[in-house]
């Protein structure tokens, strides 16, 4: 089974390619482009047993090319930052919708088996009570969740009007090893490492539900799987917390004082609460396996013991 993984040298897709080198036997194809979220050193270990091409999924030639010959696909190729993102919302539409209207075109062209796109639970919207689940209709607030929602949309339409192959995974907040630090974890973790301020959005009780990357790329490929085609499925941590309360864990661990917190101005249209009933997925056999606290250790660890790759 040939599966080509895009975004595979980013934070989430280089965890899922080191969970499929470790756990199964498919021929593992990377496709990146290698922006700056990127980087080749993260699949060094496992180098050998895969392929890497270098190539946009914005370019019609690089798609064509690398999905001949695939039978499964797992796009997490995308601009990912929300700040990036009400910066310069232009780059987020070209790369999350024509970039995976591309590979659409040729998931239903060529003789592709199963198509996974990696959404979010910002496509959803902010929720005061309870939780989303895959029923309730997309809302999304920034540049960056509007740019998802337009490729989910767009892979539903694929699904009705090509019966193509293609399932939809939208998961919460992840953390873990590999991620670039400008998102709160890797950023907090790697300002305290160096001691320098940790800047809280607003009142800092934003509230976001986190999953451990390794958690969520056991759901992915749960998902791919043993999912239904067409169907969306819902892969939520359990962990809900609100970003102070995040902050003064990653302190306690590194053992820094609460003087390196810096309340600064909140993000414009910053959603207040996601959160995910799971419950599809679980029926599926997934369910998260990693106690929060634990993950978050692990984590603030593996900055710790590679320095090199991001200070
Ligand atoms: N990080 C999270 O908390 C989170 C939560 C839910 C969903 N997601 C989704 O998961 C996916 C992966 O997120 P991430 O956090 O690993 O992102 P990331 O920014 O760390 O990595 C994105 C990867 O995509 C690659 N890429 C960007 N543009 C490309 C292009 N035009 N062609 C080919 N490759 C390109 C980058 O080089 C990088 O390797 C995204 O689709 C994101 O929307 C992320």
């Amino acid at each position: 089974m040939k599966m080509l993984i895009t975004g595979g040298a980013g934070f989430i897709g280089c965890n899922f390619v080191h969970h499929m080198v470790e756990n199964y036997d498919h021929e593992i194809v990377v496709f990146d482009k290698l922006t700056y979220a990127a980087n080749p050193e993260y699949l060094k270990d496992v180098k050998d047993k895969i392929e890497f091409i270098k190539g946009d999924i914005t370019n019609v030639e690089d798609v064509k090319k690398a999905l001949k010959d695939c039978d499964m696909v797992v796009n997490f190729a995308a601009e990912t930052h929300v700040d990036r993102s009400i910066e310069e919302p232009g780059v987020f539409v070209k790369t999350d919708v024509i970039g995976t209207c591309n590979l659409l075109e040729y998931i239903r062209k060529y003789d592709i088996e199963r198509y996974l796109q990696i959404s979010t639970d910002e496509v959803y919207g902010s929720i005061e009570n309870g939780s989303f689940t895959e029923e309730n209709c997309i809302d999304p607030s920034s540049p960056y969740s509007a740019s998802k929602a337009g490729a989910d949309v767009l892979v539903k339409a694929y699904y009705k009007t090509y019966q193509a192959p293609v399932l939809i995974t939208r998961s919460s907040n992840n953390f873990g090893p590999y991620q670039y630090p400008e998102k709160l974890i890797p950023l907090f973790i790697t300002n305290a490492m160096q001691d320098k301020p940790l800047p809280v959005y607003g009142d800092g009780q934003n509230i976001r539900d986190w999953i451990y990357a390794p958690d969520n790329c056991r759901g992915i490929y749960t998902a791919l799987m043993k999912g239904k085609l067409g169907e969306v499925y819902n892969i939520g941590g359990g962990n809900e917390k609100n970003n102070l309360e995040i902050t003064h864990m990653i302190l306690d661990i590194l053992k820094k004082p609460e003087s390196l917190i810096k309340f600064v101005d909140d993000r414009l249209g910053h959603d207040r609460r996601y959160s995910l009933d799971s419950t599809k997925l679980n029926k599926l056999g997934w369910k998260p396996k990693w106690k929060f606290e634990d993950a978050l250790r692990e984590t603030v660890q593996w900055y710790q013991e590679n320095p090199s790759l991001f200070l």
